[in-house]
């Protein structure tokens, strides 16, 4: 008797271990006003530990619900259409009166598990709904886990002007499972790779480094190695924001190949990735002409690399008119980001006319 309870209790433990048995880094982060808990190489069954489900309400997309139904079950779930033309003010009315209609409180906790535009919802309209409330994040896309998830700033696009509504609240966590990735298509693989690249050339030239030396295969296919690369990622952005959460400096380092970037992402439907990839390229050729950056090639190849796009055909005087609007701008100049070496990134105020110029020469 004793022997058969022993087997079975082996045989369950070998299914299913018990959520606090699992192999799991927690790592806390302080922001200006909160700290926001980091769990790395986690399990999405972990958010139990984190929110009574009673008291949730998880905001996903069609894709990742279809995919992973099993994971939903028994929790409240608002399931969105996908994609960025749904990150938009009426996206947000439908959130918002699903939550009235589940009887969302202040003491409601909103987790969004999705991709960037499912964690920037998410993020807004908790951040809105009854002046605030809980939210968290299981990021299930690679531009989500290294990016997106991270660093408070959620919004929605206005037409063609990206993130141009929104706040900058941090998430009370942050659970990474990357199990998610196995079902991602490569093109969003691409896309993440776009955002760990923009790290690679501004912050990290150890990183550049291996990432010359491997491949994209590389890493779907080892799931350590993807691991160590997004936790690497994740610090990154974390300590650059958790220095200045309000961009008031550092941060806005970040932006590199943004500006350009956003500029032509709603013109031409393109991926963010692709982007800010076509935004990193001419900012690595500014580098070399205004900083005497010596990288551009390189910086071109590994992007290429990537299957990034790079030199494209786009009408520069809509994209400068769109840039005009930009966030990270005054009324004569706005900051560039450039480089002046792989792993270092710089702001460059450049005058309006100045940068009308150099965008006549692509
Ligand atoms: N949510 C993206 C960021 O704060 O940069």
């Amino acid at each position: 008797m004793t022997y058969v309870f022993y087997l079975l209790c082996l045989c369950v433990s070998k299914k299913a271990p018990l959520i606090s048995d699992l192999p799991m880094k927690k790592k806390n982060f302080t922001f200006s006003t909160t700290t926001v808990q980091y769990y790395f190489d986690s399990e999405f069954s972990y958010i139990e530990k984190l929110v009574p489900k009673e008291t949730a309400v998880i905001i996903t997309d069609d894709n990742v619900f279809a995919k992973h139904k099993k994971k939903f079950k028994g929790w409240n779930t608002i399931v969105l259409k996908p994609g960025e033309e749904y990150k938009i003010q009426q996206t947000v009315d439908v959130v918002i009166d699903q939550l009235l209609a589940l009887g969302a409180d202040r003491k409601t906790t909103l987790i969004g598990v999705g991709g960037g535009v499912i964690t920037d919802i998410t993020g807004y309209v908790a951040g809105i709904y009854m002046r605030g409330i809980r939210f968290g994040f299981v990021p299930t896309s690679l531009l989500a886990m290294v990016d997106a998830s991270i660093g408070g700033k959620n919004g929605i696009d206005v037409g063609v002007y990206k993130n141009m509504v929104g706040l900058i609240r941090q998430p009370a966590f942050l659970l990474f499972d990357t199990s998610f990735l196995k079902t991602l298509p490569k093109s969003e693989w691409q896309n993440g790779f776009a955002e760990i690249i923009k790290h690679a050339c501004i912050k990290d030239a150890a990183m550049f480094r291996l990432l010359q030396q491997h491949k994209l295969s590389d890493f779907q296919k080892d799931k350590k190695l993807a691991a160590s690369l997004i936790e690497r990622n994740v610090l990154i952005k974390t300590k650059v924001v958790v220095g200045d959460e309000f961009e008031q400096g550092a941060r806005k380092l970040l932006n590199y190949g943004h500006t350009l970037g956003h500029a032509i992402e709603n013109m031409y439907e393109l991926s963010h990735g692709q982007a800010i990839s076509i935004g990193m390229t001419y900012a690595a050729i500014m580098s070399q002409h205004l900083k005497h950056f010596k990288g551009a090639e390189e910086v071109v190849n590994l992007l290429e690399k990537y299957g990034l796009p790079t030199f494209a055909e786009f009408d520069t005087q809509k994209a400068f008119k769109i840039l005009m609007m930009d966030k990270k701008k005054d009324n004569v100049s706005i900051n560039y980001i450039l480089l002046e070496k792989i792993g270092k990134g710089v702001i460059q105020p450049l005058l309006f006319v100045q940068l009308q110029e150099i965008f006549k020469q692509f």
